[in-house]
């Protein structure tokens, strides 16, 4: 199983988010030690912000200018990436209700059309449709408020989750079936229901990984 491990925690050491994915790793290579990782640190080695060559290069059916390759290459970087992984780790603190900068920037650079979706009014209202399949997604968030769930009092401000919800078909990822979410919540509370979440999000990873390998038909 090859995994694709992309961070955006602008903490390093101390990052919830990315201790969680670290655990999961840790987990996930304990179980199976043939699992294959790749790392994308977006806060060390942030994406590019989209650029009007990189729109142009985009939508150009033609030859590209120099210009728009240059503007193309981390979007076609990153997709090969995404290409090549069955397993797409995301670690997503909660910044501002919604997901970091950095992270939004590289969903700017892997959702691109006729790459990892096509555009075709004839399929009606919904044009839209993913070319990459199969793949599986694992979110882990951390958040020092709490109750953004469904139905939960800060619902409504919630724009981390159903945002990465919403791009996860650029994915390639069937969020019926291959979406696991975890999230500790209540950090800046730092009280017991901080340790319980974090508790809850840890117990709950060696479950995502069992389930990681059902899906993918692997012996486990
Ligand atoms: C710049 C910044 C913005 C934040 N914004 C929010 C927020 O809008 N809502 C919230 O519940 N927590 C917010 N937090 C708290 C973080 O979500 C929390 O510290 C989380 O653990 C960060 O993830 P990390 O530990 O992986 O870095 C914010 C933290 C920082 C540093």
């Amino acid at each position: 199983m090859k995994v694709l491990n992309i961070q955006s925690s602008a903490s390093l050491e101390r990052s919830l988010t990315r201790k969680l994915s670290t655990a999961f790793l840790e987990t996930l290579l304990e179980a199976h030690p043939e699992t294959i990782v790749e790392e994308v640190d977006l806060i060390q080695d942030p994406p590019p912000l989209m650029q009007p060559e990189w729109i142009a290069g985009a939508f150009n059916k033609g030859e590209l200018s120099e210009a728009q390759r240059k503007a193309l290459e981390p979007s076609d970087r990153y997709i090969a990436q995404l290409e090549w992984a069955d397993v797409i780790l995301i670690g997503a603190p909660m910044y501002n209700y919604g997901m970091p900068a950095a992270l939004k920037a590289w969903f700017d650079q892997i959702a691109r059309i006729n790459k990892t979706f096509s555009f075709d009014l004839s399929r009606g209202d919904e044009p839209i449709a993913p070319i990459l399949k199969g793949k599986q997604l694992v979110l882990m968030t951390s958040s020092g408020e709490f109750d953004f769930q469904e139905g939960g009092s800060r619902e409504a401000r919630n724009h981390l989750t159903p945002h990465v919800r919403a791009c996860a078909h650029y994915l390639g990822v069937d969020l019926e079936v291959d979406f696991h979410h975890v999230g500790i919540e209540y950090q800046e509370f730092k009280d017991e229901r901080h340790e319980a979440s974090k508790k809850r999000a840890f117990e709950a990873l060696p479950g995502i990984v069992k389930h990681l390998y059902e899906q993918s038909g692997v012996q486990v």
